[in-house]
């Protein structure tokens, strides 16, 4: 890979494909030149990247000729069918929709948890579920200390999880309710302003949700603990940015609170709240990078509990900051 690449984003002109133009811009990143590519009704859209303009192009077959990485911020059925031809064109396509993340020949990666099973032959990688990104590096941490015996998670998860156009009806629908009109629901099965829907993405036969499953699955594979017991109940709620997730762990070992404070303070990425009267909320870690953590205590129902809450910016460290720190890590591990 060349060390100064050519990078493209597909789906540039959603939530997460602007947020990645954000973040490699934020970030420096090496990158001699940018292709932005979205549906034909933002084709000539132009967007500012360092000190010029790109314009925003119609995504194709042959759109990803020439590039190195390809960032991808599409639907599933979108990156199922352009994610191998960006491979097949030579570039390393890193893909943010779940459909290859449970593939087991697919690298899934946060990288603070296992950039290490990245080699130069990767030519797919999946960037997880955002639940699961924030949660697997806390869950990383108190198992490497104490072992984790079991984890119960559960999230609460703002609107812009499901894409611009969710984020557009909580808007929408709040002002309806103001203005005493009808309520516009297109984006979720009931509405979302002021409420809250115990049902992201679709329900199964066994009664959890696919995203229940995402992150139980996804938590398994980063972790490369394929029994962990782990459930999961995932709540959408009226907030635009960032999800909060209650998580409960037992461990196989004594941890206390004092101690996991301490060892996820020293973690990179990891911003800890060890005052009890102080804790993190959505609407303050919103455009942050940080995984954010409070409310550590200890449970007692259980020999070797804890409880914590745990909050992080959906859009940035759950989708494009996570996709373009891969993108780092292969150019410092890979580029030439
Ligand atoms: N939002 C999150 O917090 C989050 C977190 C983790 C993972 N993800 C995943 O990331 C992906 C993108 O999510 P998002 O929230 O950014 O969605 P979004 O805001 O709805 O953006 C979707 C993008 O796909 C493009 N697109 C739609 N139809 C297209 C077509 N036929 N050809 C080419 N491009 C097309 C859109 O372009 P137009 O503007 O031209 O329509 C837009 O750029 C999804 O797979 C999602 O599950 C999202």
């Amino acid at each position: 890979m060349r060390k100064q690449p050519v990078i493209a984003i597909a789906g540039a002109t959603g939530l997460v494909g602007n947020e990645m133009l954000a973040v490699l811009e934020q970030l420096d990143v090496p990158c001699q030149e940018l292709r932005l590519f979205a549906s034909d009704q933002s084709a000539g859209e132009v967007y500012s990247f360092r000190d010029h303009e790109v314009s925003v192009e119609v995504l194709s077959e042959s759109s990803f000729e020439g590039v190195d990485i390809a960032l991808f911020a599409t639907s599933a059925s979108l990156s199922e069918k352009f994610v191998p031809l960006a491979a097949q064109a030579g570039a390393v396509a890193i893909d943010n929709s779940s459909h290859f993340r449970m593939k087991p020949e697919v690298p899934l990666v946060v990288p603070e948890v296992n950039a290490d099973i990245l080699s130069a032959e990767d030519k797919i990688i999946a960037n997880p579920n955002c639940s699961t990104i924030q949660l697997v590096p806390v869950l990383n941490v108190i198992h490497r200390h104490a072992g984790l015996r079991r984890v119960v998670v559960s999230t609460y998860q703002s609107v812009s999880g499901a894409g611009k156009s969710a984020l557009d009806e909580l808007w929408a629908q709040t002002l309806a309710i103001f203005n005493q009109k009808d309520v516009p629901i297109e984006a979720f099965q009931h509405q979302i302003a002021f409420n809250c829907i115990p049902q992201i993405d679709v329900i199964l036969d066994n009664g959890y949700t696919k995203e229940e499953f995402k992150i139980i699955n996804e938590s398994r594979k980063i972790l490369r603990l394929p029994e962990l017991k782990i459930t999961a109940t995932a709540v959408r709620v009226p907030v635009f940015h960032s999800h909060a997730e209650s998580v409960n762990v037992e461990t196989e070992r004594e941890l206390t609170p004092g101690q996991l404070a301490e060892l996820l303070a020293s973690e990179q990425g990891i911003e800890v709240y060890p005052n009890f009267l102080e804790y993190p909320m959505q609407l303050k870690v919103a455009s942050t990078d940080n995984i954010h953590v409070g409310r550590i205590r200890k449970d007692d129902s259980v020999d070797h509990g804890l409880d914590m809450w745990v909050v992080a910016d959906n859009v940035r460290k759950g989708a494009a900051l996570n996709a373009v720190q891969i993108a780092q890590y292969l150019l410092q591990k890979f580029g030439s």
